[in-house]
């Protein structure tokens, strides 16, 4: 019903020319985690979750990150089980079916490219704001897409093409690179804990829940509630499992991978704890609420200038590492979309001298670079979201599975109570996925109406299982 399975041992093996080199180890791929998961998520959303939920968006935050939670023991248990890249793809291609793994593969492509696009675009935001705080003018027209009056987000493009480039010059020197930005981007926010901590006032947090716990949609067309809060802050979490996207190429996959998810989920879960209940107890929510650059805005307000002014250049020097990481999942999903022939096969083509695939790379940037171009950052989130919630929802269903069927293969790690784990997984998505607005779950079902059609006009002929089969 599902459609042809793999075995496990499938999943790991490949012919020559299509494998990828094994060249990382775990504080690359710790640094691959972190620098994936933080990004515009806590530089930049934090203002529209305090705009959905107000003070209670620090609720929004532990749910979404709970819920991450059961997702990343979910997602070690199954990338040291299968180290191999294409994470929820090649989980459910080997758990329940090529039909499924399709539509997870599909909804992979939304999460990772919209992700770029939304770090670029919020990028581009602290760096149009840094510069114009000195006093230098800059033409609207090429700061921002059609739907403010502009024609096109220049800045936004550039950073994508410019990290495109990175990763075509080879995986080793990126992730080493991604290490330092990463430090840079910690150090950043822990000075901003420092500096608005002092700050907190009590009062700031009452009424802690003004709109609500449920997502609701308020007369002005503004979607309120914790949960809603919840829905949109989720993106700041997620871009752990960019680390079991590179499994094939860690060198010693199962300790690596275990160190490299776990590690960067509870090393930012404690951070976006702080950077939260620092940021609504320095200044009343209502402040916060919706400022494209949050943070160097309550640096700002309990006059710390020069703090606001480091906050955002750390934003402006380290947020590309986030669209380094995504691109770098983005374009090994297609690839191993590629190499299975659900894609065109020859795409899947590695290169001698970085062993990273650069036909798929260059199509990847590219169309990050033209999304990020002309789209809001809160609708492309929110889409990002959606595809991802659904990758992790099946991540959840393949940890359960896999426990059934597969009782007896090699585990390294192995979650705690899984069938709790899982279908808190699945059921803490699904409530986060219907908390989303109306019309991102409208635009959600037409992608994946689309990747159906795809499936079953192209791929499920080309299959190279049914080749085989
Ligand atoms: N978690 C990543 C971010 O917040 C995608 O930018």
């Amino acid at each position: 019903m599902f459609g042809r399975r793999k075995s496990l041992s499938e999943v790991t093996q490949h012919s020559h020319g299509h494998a990828l080199a094994k060249t990382l180890s775990w504080p690359h791929l710790i640094a691959l985690g972190v620098g994936a998961i933080v990004g515009t998520g806590i530089y930049t959303l934090t203002g529209v979750g305090a705009e959905r939920a107000g003070p209670a968006v620090i609720l929004a935050f532990a749910i979404a990150g709970a819920v991450c939670a059961c997702a990343a023991l979910a997602y070690t248990e199954l990338a040291t089980m299968i180290p191999a890249a294409g994470s929820a793809y090649t989980f459910s291609y080997a758990a329940i079916g090529e039909t499924v793994a399709w539509v997870v593969g599909w909804s992979l492509i939304l999460e990772y490219s919209l992700a770029c696009s939304t770090v670029a675009v919020g990028w581009s935001g602290y760096l149009v704001g840094w510069i114009q705080s000195a006093g230098v003018e800059l033409p609207h027209a090429l700061l921002v897409g059609p739907h403010a009056g502009g024609i096109i987000n220049l800045p936004a493009v550039l950073v994508a093409l410019a990290v495109m480039g990175m990763l075509i010059a080879g995986t080793r020197e990126s992730a080493t690179l991604n290490i330092i930005l990463v430090i840079i981007k910690l150090l950043a926010l822990g000075a901003f804990i420092l500096f608005a901590m002092p700050a907190f006032d009590s009062g700031n947090l009452k009424p802690f829940m003004p709109y609500g716990f449920g997502s609701t949609l308020d007369s002005d067309g503004v979607q309120r509630g914790v949960m809603a809060a919840a829905a949109i802050v989720f993106f700041a979490f997620y871009g752990f499992d960019a680390v079991a996207t590179s499994a094939e190429e860690a060198k010693n996959p199962k300790r690596d991978l275990t160190i490299g998810i776990i590690g960067s989920m509870a090393v930012c879960t404690l951070i976006y704890m702080l950077v939260a209940v620092a940021a609504v107890g320095a200044i009343p929510h209502t402040e916060l609420a919706n400022s494209p650059e949050p943070l160097a805005l309550v640096l700002r307000t309990l006059n710390q200038p020069v703090a606001a002014h480091l906050v955002a250049l750390a934003a402006i020097i380290a947020l590309p590492s986030v669209i380094l990481v995504m691109m770098y999942g983005q374009s090994r999903i297609f690839f191993v979309m590629a190499r299975d022939g659900l894609l065109p096969r020859r795409l899947a083509k590695v290169s001698p001298r970085t062993g990273a695939p650069t036909l798929i790379t260059i199509i990847t940037g590219i169309s990050i670079a033209a999304v990020a171009g002309v789209f809001r950052l809160d609708e492309i989130a929110e889409l990002a979201n959606a595809g991802t919630l659904l990758a992790f929802i099946s991540v959840g269903a393949c940890l359960m599975i896999l426990r059934k069927t597969a009782p007896n293969a090699e585990r390294l790690f192995r979650s705690p109570a899984p069938f709790v784990v899982g279908t808190l997984a699945i059921l803490g998505c699904l409530y986060l996925m219907f908390s989303l607005p109306g019309t991102t779950l409208v635009r959600f079902g037409i992608w994946n109406l689309i990747g159906l059609a795809i499936y079953f006009a192209y791929s499920r002929r080309h299959s190279l299982m049914a080749k085989a089969g």
